[in-house]
């Protein structure tokens, strides 16, 4: 009975909140959100594998999770051919020579899901979140979580005299944030990257922005304090990537880097560098369309800084 009650709230409080009629106050509610058996990936379901010919098998919203029956469902098994033998991937499959130690830290490569403990299904693992039609790694280098890390550095937007500027239907500040367009599938991103085997986060968020959006690897010593300052983690989880595939997904954290009075980053030219084609300081708005669920994180920012969105 209580877990009915409790079941019945969560779905009102779920239904409520896409509703619009009540806004998230934590990260909580993002992970909450973000979670095996509440959320349904879209991106990875339903579409040709990116870079290859391979279809997925289709996956119908209603049987996205694994606990639902779906006895003809019979994924491609696809692992680009230029991933094996990279050094920042793993071997083709679990061998005599491979045996990953799953969800732990495995030498220096971190094997753990920010969503507890992932099943292994026929020695490998399975996406915590639930089918996507395409089984093996696809593009990606690990065999269960990929770990990413993305800075989502913001401004307050000003005009020319300096004034914040606010926007004139809900009164507030309109914060501006560093987006970068991906040369992959060509939308615009929070300009983030993949953490290396025994790297640390912070280490991961600095050198991808630099790299992406300032295009030098020298950082310079007011870019090196700024990202010093730490910043303010608004996520960590599952990502709804175009790469995910049953036994393959991507997780980040994400974390906020705010130049309140604009005048570090906020000063600084941006050039692409990287995998990035384009870089911009952003308008940050419920109409922005990022790639994967990065618009969720970003807005996550906009509720913490009382901003327009
Ligand atoms: C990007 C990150 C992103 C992750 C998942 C990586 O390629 O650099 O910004 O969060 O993919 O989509």
């Amino acid at each position: 009975m209580t877990s009915l009650i409790a079941a019945v709230s969560w779905s009102l409080h779920l239904v409520l909140f896409v509703l619009g009629l009540i806004t998230a106050t934590s990260s909580e509610m993002i992970a909450a959100i973000v979670r095996p058996g509440i959320f349904r990936h879209v991106m990875c379901r339903n579409n040709l594998y990116p870079r290859s010919g391979v279809l997925r098998y289709p996956v119908p919203d209603e049987l996205v999770y694994w606990s639902e029956d779906y006895g003809e469902y019979c994924p491609p098994f696809y692992t680009a051919p230029h991933i094996n033998g990279q050094v920042w991937a793993d071997a083709p499959l679990p061998s005599e020579t491979f045996k990953p130690q799953w969800n732990q830290l495995d030498g220096n490569v971190n094997r753990v899901s920010y969503h507890g403990a992932y099943h292994i299904k026929d020695g490998l693992p399975r996406n915590p979140i639930g089918r996507t039609g395409i089984s093996g790694r696809g593009l990606l280098g690990r065999w269960g979580p990929n770990h990413a890390a993305d800075p989502i550095v913001t401004r307050w937007k000003r005009n020319d005299s300096g004034g914040m500027v606010s926007d004139s239907k809900t009164g507030k500040n309109i914060l501006q944030m560093v987006a970068i367009q991906r040369q992959d599938n060509k939308l615009w991103a929070i300009p983030g990257g993949m953490v290396d085997p025994g790297e640390n986060v912070s280490v991961t968020l600095k050198r991808e922005f630099t790299e992406e959006a300032l295009n030098f690897t020298d950082k310079g010593l007011m870019v090196e304090e700024f990202f010093k300052s730490g910043g303010v983690q608004v996520y960590s989880g599952y990502v709804d990537d175009f790469r995910n595939t049953d036994n393959a997904w991507i997780e980040t954290m994400a974390l906020n880097f705010h130049d309140q009075d604009g005048t570090k980053v906020g000063q600084l030219n941006l050039t692409a560098g990287d995998d990035a084609m384009n870089v911009r300081w952003t308008d940050m708005d419920g109409s922005l369309k990022l790639h994967a669920n990065h618009a969720d994180m970003v807005k996550e920012v906009a509720i913490r800084l009382n901003a327009h969105w």
